[in-house]
């Protein structure tokens, strides 16, 4: 839908303007290096957090309990930096991976390590942080969607992913987040924004920010190289620029004053 492109875009737009920058994989697709413009050689030393099977054990192991018996809130405070690689104009990125099917149904240590994580990450940290969520959200708990400052929902123009978004959004609400914007991508005619609107009429979410469909993000992808770098003045990037300038003035608006 647009969701990594626009992460990982965002993340290195605050990173050359200046700020410092954390971005945050949560996807299992675990594909935002690629948008971020990491080297091949960082990209291969990357192990995500969600395999690393040792530690995770190390950390939620409660000593003398029995199997199935662990700690939901490890603690995790040293592993970003520990385990963070430096891209792109300095911008950090911490692959956390994606939700971990628990094989009993039950919270598995996997999922309680990430989420304490994404706790930390979100609720006490100053740097500018970006999350590339997967689309269930399945990491955020309520204490972590309150140290979102603001949510950002892609959506394309169809009925599938708008429904898709709906449910997103309600979610979200629920858990406490405060600021939820949509934003719709790949738009090829302004007439669809006005069907948008309409069908968002009562969301009480607004239509944030639209960037078009732009066969150069296609072929930077092709290339293998982040769409920033493939061409920066690609109408998509264009617009994602305008993103970042109206995010930044409400990050003054809302945090700086
Ligand atoms: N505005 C756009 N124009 C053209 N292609 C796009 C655009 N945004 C995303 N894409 C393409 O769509 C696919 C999905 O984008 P991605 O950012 O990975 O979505 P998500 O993270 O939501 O799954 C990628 O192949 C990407 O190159
Ligand atoms: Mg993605």
């Amino acid at each position: 839908m647009g969701k990594t492109l626009i992460a990982g875009t965002l993340a290195r737009l605050f990173a050359i303007d200046g700020f410092k920058v954390l971005a945050i994989d949560n996807d299992s697709a675990m594909n935002l290096s690629y948008t971020l413009g990491i080297s091949d050689a960082v990209k291969s030393k990357i192990v995500p957090i969600s395999e690393m099977k040792k530690m995770i054990e190390e950390r939620t192991v409660v000593k003398g309990a029995g199997p199935g018996v662990y700690n939901i809130t490890p603690n995790v405070s040293d592993i970003p930096d520990r385990f963070k690689v430096t891209g792109p104009n300095e911008l950090q990125l911490l692959v956390l991976g994606g939700i971990v099917e628990p094989a009993s149904g039950c919270l598995c240590p996997e999922n309680a390590l990430i989420r304490t994580l994404l706790y930390n990450l979100l609720v006490k940290r100053d740097e500018v942080v970006i999350v590339d969520f997967e689309a269930g959200l399945e990491h955020l708990g309520r204490g972590t969607a309150k140290g979102i400052d603001v949510m950002l929902v892609i959506a394309e123009p169809s009925q599938k992913s708008l429904d898709l978004c709906s449910k997103i959004i309600d979610l979200s609400r629920k858990l406490g987040v405060i600021n939820i914007y949509l934003i719709i991508n790949k738009v090829i005619d302004e007439s669809q924004l006005s069907i948008i609107n309409d069908r968002i009429r009562d969301w009480k979410v607004p239509l944030y920010h639209s960037i078009p469909f732009d066969p150069e993000i296609g072929k930077a992808d092709l290339n293998g190289t982040s769409p920033l770098d493939f061409n920066p003045d690609s109408k998509a990037i264009g617009d994602i620029k305008k993103l970042f300038g109206k995010l930044k003035q409400l990050k003054i608006d809302l945090f700086d004053l």
